[in-house]
């Protein structure tokens, strides 16, 4: 990749998944950026995959709440863009509770959008990337394989979790024509890769079996989700940070959709598993069927494709990762992370 025009860049939720990958491929591939990260440390949020990079000079992690104005607005006039990941992201726990969903994804992405209007308005211009979803889209019916979401497809999401990442995007939308904000909004299918909490589907199947546990599958299994390489989709973020035009929405795919069913033999397979491990469970409530994203519009306009998200290979290379990772995701399965967090960073919030 070509070397970026961002010096400094305010990460949110860089203590996830994606933000982990994310903060690593940053300072991999773009040598002169800072990346300030500030994650509130949830239960989803885990500082020790991030350890190694303490005393990094280019890296500095933030242990705060994108809910507080008055921290956020001293960041904001630090840097020259924000990314904006942090989020309440799983969507059976959305079903539960949809408080904090609301609370963080709309509320924490309004207290972003203000200080970063803030900031515009004393004459600190900062461009803000918000990483959006294909969820916001809703669902797509099983027997239309010609039918995938295009930017211009309109929003009508169905869980509580995806609600609120719309109303986070539209607010978005609302601040870039209002306010004339330098916004860019990417929209992404499910993520596949190293460093995923094992609530998501892949890292608990394959964690699962490696404690010879059955896999919960959901329904019949023919839900359809198209999978894309996290490391992909890092750089796909960072072509929209870099070169997107200001008020336009890029999706981002892998090409790759699997039902449920096929993605669980998939993992079995690879595993050395047979199918009497699949232990079928009632299904997710208000269960999307399936989700296509139409990603030529990125590909067109700014050349980007994805290039690390072809299966069996990346799938091969993944359940690889937990096999050769199993103190990372033992520690987080049990919780035992979390002492990490109290003896580094204080009280921790979550589940
Ligand atoms: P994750 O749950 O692994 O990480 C979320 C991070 O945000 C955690 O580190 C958490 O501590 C932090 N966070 C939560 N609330 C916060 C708050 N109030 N203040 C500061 N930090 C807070 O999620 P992920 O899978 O890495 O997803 C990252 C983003 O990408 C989310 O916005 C999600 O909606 C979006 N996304 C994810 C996928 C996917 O497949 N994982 C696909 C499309 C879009
Ligand atoms: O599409 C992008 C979205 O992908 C992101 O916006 C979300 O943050 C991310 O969590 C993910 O949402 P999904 O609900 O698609 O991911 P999850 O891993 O929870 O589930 C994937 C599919 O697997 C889904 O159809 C439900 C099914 N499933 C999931 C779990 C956890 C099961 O069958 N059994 C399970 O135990």
């Amino acid at each position: 990749m070509s070397e970026g025009r961002y010096e400094h860049i305010l990460l949110t939720g860089g203590c996830g998944f994606i933000g982990t990958n994310f903060v690593r491929f940053v300072l991999e591939h773009r040598p002169s950026v800072r990346i300030t990260n500030l994650d509130a440390l949830t239960y989803s949020g885990n500082a020790e995959s991030l350890r190694d990079l303490e005393g990094e000079p280019r890296y500095r992690f933030v242990h705060g709440d994108i809910r507080d104005r008055a921290l956020v607005d001293g960041l904001v006039r630090e840097v020259d863009a924000v990314v904006h990941m942090a989020a309440e992201s799983h969507v059976d726990r959305s079903i539960q509770d949809a408080s904090p969903f609301v609370s963080t994804n709309v509320g924490g992405t309004q207290t972003l959008l203000d200080a970063v209007r803030s900031a515009a308005s004393d004459g600190h211009e900062v461009r803000f990337c918000y990483v959006s979803t294909d969820e916001v889209y809703g669902q797509l019916p099983l027997d239309r394989p010609d039918l995938k979401f295009t930017e211009r497809t309109p929003l009508n999401p169905s869980s509580p979790y995806a609600a609120s990442k719309a109303a986070g995007d539209l607010l978005c939308g609302a601040y870039r024509h209002t306010f004339g904000l330098d916004i860019v909004i990417t929209r992404c299918s499910n993520n596949f890769g190293a460093y995923q909490f094992p609530e998501k589907v892949i890292p608990l199947f394959v964690t699962n079996l490696m404690e010879g546990e059955p896999v919960p599958l959901y329904g019949d299994g023919r839900n359809v989700r198209d999978w894309l390489h996290v490391l992909d989709h890092c750089e796909a973020v960072l072509t929209v940070l870099e070169r997107g035009e200001a008020g336009e929405v890029y999706n981002i795919g892998g090409n790759n959709e699997r039902s449920n069913l096929e993605l669980t033999r998939e993992i079995l397979r690879i595993m050395g598993k047979g199918e009497e491990m699949i232990r079928r469970v009632p299904d997710r409530l208000g269960h999307d069927l399936r989700y296509a994203i139409d990603a030529t519009k990125i590909k067109r306009e700014l050349g980007w494709e994805p290039t690390r998200s072809v299966w069996p290979g990346a799938l091969e290379e993944t359940v690889r990762w937990y096999q050769d990772h199993e103190d990372w995701w033992r520690r987080v399965k049990s919780g035992a992370y979390r002492e990490y967090y109290q003896r580094q960073y204080g009280n921790v919030t979550g589940a």
